[in-house]
């Protein structure tokens, strides 16, 4: 099982999961970061990386997550890769107050 990012994510993009990565398997697009499950060593460094806790274990997920496993593989399929931390996304830190972090 991979690791998988989710719907926290959607708005914010903060990227600190990509600086710990050692696989480069993150994809990006305008609204947030996809794993490649095919790249993804499972290591398990970006979880805790992430300040809205938006990435989990594949085996981890709650129930109303599971999709994000078969969206993570579709996106990051066809994305281009996140090699370096980008600036967060526009109202980010609105979001992540919002989401209760
Ligand atoms: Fe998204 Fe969290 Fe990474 S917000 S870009 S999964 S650090």
């Amino acid at each position: 099982m991979t690791t998988v990012v989710t719907d926290n994510c959607l708005a914010c993009r903060f990227t600190d999961c990509v600086t710990v990565c050692p696989v480069a398997c993150f994809h990006y697009d305008d609204d947030m970061l996809y794993i490649d499950p095919d790249v993804c060593i499972d290591c398990s460094a970006c979880i805790v990386e992430c300040p809205v806790k938006a990435i989990y274990e594949g085996d981890d997920l709650p129930e109303d997550k599971i999709q994000w496993i078969e969206i993570n593989a579709e996106k990051s399929a066809v994305l281009p890769v996140c090699e370096a931390k980008m600036e967060p996304l526009a109202g980010a830190d609105a979001r992540k107050t919002a989401l209760g972090f």
